[in-house]
């Protein structure tokens, strides 16, 4: 399966796991490309059969970049795509922010997964291999 993953993260904690998902999916066979937000403009993602964008929490949403971002796709309706967001606080709605831009494009959710950071810059919590282990298994 081609699965394209963009994402968005300030300190690195968010591409680190980024990072581990797409080994763990290439490990599966498949053929994965990750691409910073920063680095790629939103009418000229590659073709792919499944979508992945990952966001840190900001304000409780989601980065005003990456707001642009998924404002901006234009991907047909019915591309299946998954959320990652990292956060600190339990009322993280980053995932949420995330979702309901792309349901308004008719885009189909499968699944999302949320990883805390131990502070502002990180460390990545404990055990997050495991949940993106069964993130990734949920997908491919
Ligand atoms: C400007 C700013 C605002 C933030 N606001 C929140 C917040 O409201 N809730 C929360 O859980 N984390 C908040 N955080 C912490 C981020 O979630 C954390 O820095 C991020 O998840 C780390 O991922 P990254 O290394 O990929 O950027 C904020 C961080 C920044 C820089």
């Amino acid at each position: 399966m081609k699965i394209c993953i963009l994402y968005e993260s300030k300190y690195g904690n968010g591409k680190k796991c980024v990072e581990y998902l797409k080994k763990l999916m290439e490990e599966k066979g498949n053929d994965v490309k990750s691409f910073s937000i920063r680095k790629i403009k939103p009418d000229s993602l590659p073709k792919a059969d499944f979508y992945i964008f990952s966001s840190p929490t900001h304000i409780g949403s989601i980065p005003w970049k990456m707001k642009r971002f998924l404002k901006k796709l234009n991907l047909e309706q019915k591309t299946k795509y998954s959320l990652m967001a990292t956060y600190l606080g339990p009322k993280t709605k980053a995932i949420q922010k995330m979702d309901e831009i792309l349901q308004r494009k008719g885009m189909l959710k499968i699944s999302d997964v949320k990883i805390r950071v131990n502070g502002m810059k990180g460390p990545l919590e404990d055990g997050y291999e495991e949940k993106l282990k069964k993130f990734a298994e949920k997908i491919t």
